[in-house]
């Protein structure tokens, strides 16, 4: 493969994102295609017109169906609301296209099911935009687990907050409505349920509890009912016996961006946050007693592949460089090499757990994964 044509459909934070991780690919990693940025589409020709040129794309238009069939475009990237991840991800596999899809898949898990079926029907690459899996410092943790550094896990909780929604007053917005999903579940917990995945592996069961803190949102014209729940509490047991729980808010005032993981061995204890995404901190019980005590690891060269944009230790990456990686894992997908990317037939693991959460609420019940 020469070059890649790349087609974006949204250009609001994800699709900022997606473009910035384009154009950065080939600096940062090197051994991948000329990237050729084709083609943007965006709600209206106007919008599309602007953000391709902001971002680079040669081609623009306000029908998204029109960059899908242009022939120049061999990857789309998919950063709309959930509600339309469906249908411009099977058009675009139907069409012959590799696809990059923000998470989660959809609001839905007959939809999602439908999107795992077009991308083996299709033979094409189907990945999901789970960033946070790709952060050096998380591949650090895998190892540590891997090479039983803190012996067996026995209890792991994620912690995802943020404020965006803190405030009773701020207005409605898409994330409220039911068409785009349960809320807080399939917006937040899905990135804990991804680092589950990658870290532990699968879910046996769960059991949720959900609520609606502010049950009406302002609208330019009055008010509008709040369709979903903005925090969600999940106990579960994992596959490997370890037992914890996953507890997300989009209304924890002074949470900004949140991610915080405790894991508990027999041997040691390991945490992270991703407001602190350079660092972990690591608890083993080897050594003296009287220095017992966590130690803070500082991203560096050494964690891959933090190499590839820094050559100096302590620095740190950003949100901004996990979508570069990821969209680096996306090509080596694509290449046919191992990859850490999230494919559709991973990430539909997440969305029946994100079913079973919410059929656990509904039932009032542990809910066991399939
Ligand atoms: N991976 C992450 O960490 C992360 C973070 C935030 C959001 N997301 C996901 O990214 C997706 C988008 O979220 P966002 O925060 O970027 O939203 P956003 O509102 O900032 O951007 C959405 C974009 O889609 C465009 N759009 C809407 N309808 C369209 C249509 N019919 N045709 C073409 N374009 C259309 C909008 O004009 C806008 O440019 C969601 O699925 C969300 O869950 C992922």
């Amino acid at each position: 493969m020469k070059s890649i044509g790349v087609g974006l459909i949204g250009s609001g934070f994800m699709g900022k994102s997606h473009a910035l991780a384009w154009n950065s690919v080939k600096p940062v990693f090197g051994d991948v295609p000329d990237i050729r940025l084709v083609h943007l589409a965006d709600a209206t020709p106007e919008l599309a017109r602007a953000k391709a040129d902001e971002f680079g794309f040669e081609g623009a238009s306000g029908d998204w169906r029109a960059l899908v069939a242009d022939p120049d475009v061999d990857v789309v990237s998919i950063t709309t609301p959930n509600k339309f991840h469906l249908e411009m991800a099977t058009t675009a596999l139907a069409a012959g296209k590799h696809v990059w899809c923000e998470k989660p898949m959809a609001p839905n898990l007959a939809d999602a099911e439908k999107m795992l079926a077009a991308a083996e029907a299709s033979g094409n690459v189907a990945v999901l935009g789970y960033n946070y899996i790709q952060n050096p410092m998380i591949r650090h943790i895998r190892k540590l687990l891997a090479d039983g550094r803190i012996g067996t896990v026995n209890h792991v909780r994620i912690e995802m907050d943020e404020d965006f929604m803190a405030d009773p007053e701020a207005p409605f917005q898409q994330r409220h409505e039911k068409a785009n999903g349960w809320g807080a579940i399939d917006d937040f917990a899905v990135h804990p349920l991804s680092l589950i995945l990658t870290l532990f592996g699968p879910i046996e069961r769960v059991m949720c509890d959900m609520s609606k803190p502010y049950p009406t949102r302002k609208t330019p014209d009055g008010e509008r009912d709040v369709e979903v729940y903005d925090l969600a509490t999940i106990l579960m047991r994992l596959k490997n016996g370890a037992s914890g729980f996953i507890a997300v808010s989009r209304t924890a005032w002074g949470r900004k961006g949140r991610i915080a993981i405790q894991v508990f061995g027999a041997k040691g204890s390991i945490l992270y946050d991703q407001e602190r995404m350079n660092e972990v901190q690591l608890y083993l019980t080897e050594g003296e007693p009287t220095e017992a005590g966590f130690r803070t690891i500082l991203s560096a060269p050494h964690h891959a592949p933090y190499d590839r944009f820094i050559p100096a230790p302590g620095h740190g990456l950003g949100f901004l460089d996990l979508k570069t990686i990821e969209c680096r894992q996306l090509i080596g997908r694509i290449r046919g090499e191992e990859s850490l990317a999230t494919g559709f037939e991973q990430g539909i693991l997440i969305e029946r757990a994100v079913d079973a959460m919410a059929r656990s609420f509904q039932e009032g019940r542990w809910v066991t994964l399939a």
